[in-house]
């Protein structure tokens, strides 16, 4: 097993941590990363020798390290109202790791974001039975989803932008799923400093797709401890209640006068432990948002994060009509993460957005049925300031 700079940084603790931790993993080509063609380096090899790459870009203020395996983000640096960067996105510093035990950290997901009932669903008259990897569901995409594989990454700077085109072909029956999907996703770091992402499938077979990303942001810095003092709120005047296996139920239930409440801005933790049941299946909140605007041809806005200690602000804006928001209910101190400290529960938190969960099940919620001649698409994009 190669270890990389990253595994003897990881493993000294980091505790120096911070600014030496950041130059040290930027690595000589990128001290002062400014906007240029992405570059490569190796970062790990899997068990049969695939070699795994770290790629670095940056672009108006944010940096991004994104690696070949499961498009992992591996790190994104923002500044805060001072201008000084931290890495925002929970992570680890090794390839064994992320292989390990990684509770998709940064990761893309596919073919089929949050769960799928029973693992099951019925498409033109045909049963599908999936990989199932959550009690009798089946979650992100089933035991090996797009976060496990790897990807072709090429590198692209055009006009302002720079950025990364992944893609993967996944086989017809991968996961138990119908049809071969060829996915693209772009990755674009913007001349503002967005990180934009576009994703993109065809399929040769009636199938289903929901596509998304699984960052856990931490806007104090990833090593920065709880979030329940970041202000969230989410344009959604509904969500989508589950059942105690975290599928909906089907209803699209009201969040005035619940914790469910984001509409105007507001603490994560104000109602982390407000005794709802929803809150209880959840061990937090882990809920799909009905988003106001619906299905969008361009990206509209769904959420707006803040960490008011650093006066960092992230914005997501996306063309899908959900988004998942998930308060790292289940991180439990196991995981240590990029810069050397542990992980515990509520140190991070996912804003997925996504078509909802249990979708081929559910005829009255959006389709998500992709057919041969269609194109999936999707774009959400992350605007950062402070
Ligand atoms: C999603 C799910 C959660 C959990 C996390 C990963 O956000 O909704 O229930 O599985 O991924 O731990």
């Amino acid at each position: 097993m190669e270890l990389s700079r990253r595994t003897v940084i990881a493993g000294a603790g980091a505790a120096a941590a911070g600014a030496a931790a950041t130059t040290a993993l930027g690595g000589t080509a990128h001290a002062s990363p400014g906007r240029g063609k992405p570059a490569r380096t190796l970062f790990g090899r899997l068990a049969d020798g695939t070699k795994v790459h770290s790629w670095s870009l940056a672009n108006g203020g944010t940096r991004l390290k994104v690696l070949s395996y499961g498009g992992i983000v591996q790190s994104l640096e923002v500044p805060d109202r001072r201008g000084r960067h931290a890495n925002v996105s929970l992570g680890f510093g090794t390839l064994e790791e992320y292989v390990a035990s990684s509770p998709y950290f940064g990761a893309l997901i596919g073919r089929y974001g949050n769960r799928i009932g029973a693992g099951r669903f019925t498409l033109d008259g045909t049963v599908h039975q999936l990989s199932v990897n959550d009690g009798a569901n089946s979650l992100h995409g089933g035991e090996r989803g797009f976060d496990k594989r790897v990807w072709d990454v090429e590198p692209f700077a055009e006009g302002s932008d720079v950025g990364l085109r992944l893609s993967y072909v996944s086989a017809d029956g991968e996961m138990g799923y119908p049809g071969t999907l060829r996915t693209r996703v772009t990755y674009t770091l913007t001349r503002h400093g967005d990180w934009r992402v576009d994703y993109a499938a065809t399929t040769d077979r009636a199938t289903v797709v929901n596509l998304t990303s699984h960052v856990y942001w931490n806007l104090a810095g990833e090593s920065g401890g709880s979030v329940a003092d970041h202000e969230l709120s989410i344009a959604a005047t509904r969500y989508t209640p589950v059942d105690s296996g975290l599928i909906p139920t089907g209803e699209l239930a009201r969040v005035g006068g619940t914790p469910f409440d984001f509409r105007g801005a507001k603490p994560v933790g104000r109602d982390l432990r407000a005794a709802h049941p929803q809150i209880l299946y959840g061990q937090g909140f882990d809920h799909n948002w009905v988003l106001d605007k619906g299905v969008t041809a361009r990206p509209q806005h769904a959420a707006t994060l803040r960490d008011p200690a650093s006066g960092r602000t992230l914005r997501i804006a996306t063309t899908e009509p959900g988004l998942q928001f998930y308060s790292g209910n289940f991180l439990d101190g196991t995981l240590v993460g990029t810069g050397g400290r542990v992980y515990r529960q509520g140190d991070g938190l996912c804003l997925e957005t996504q078509h909802f969960p249990d979708s081929p099940n559910r005829p009255s919620f959006p389709s998500t049925v992709l057919r041969p001649g269609g194109t999936y698409r999707s774009t959400t994009v992350h605007s950062f300031d402070a």
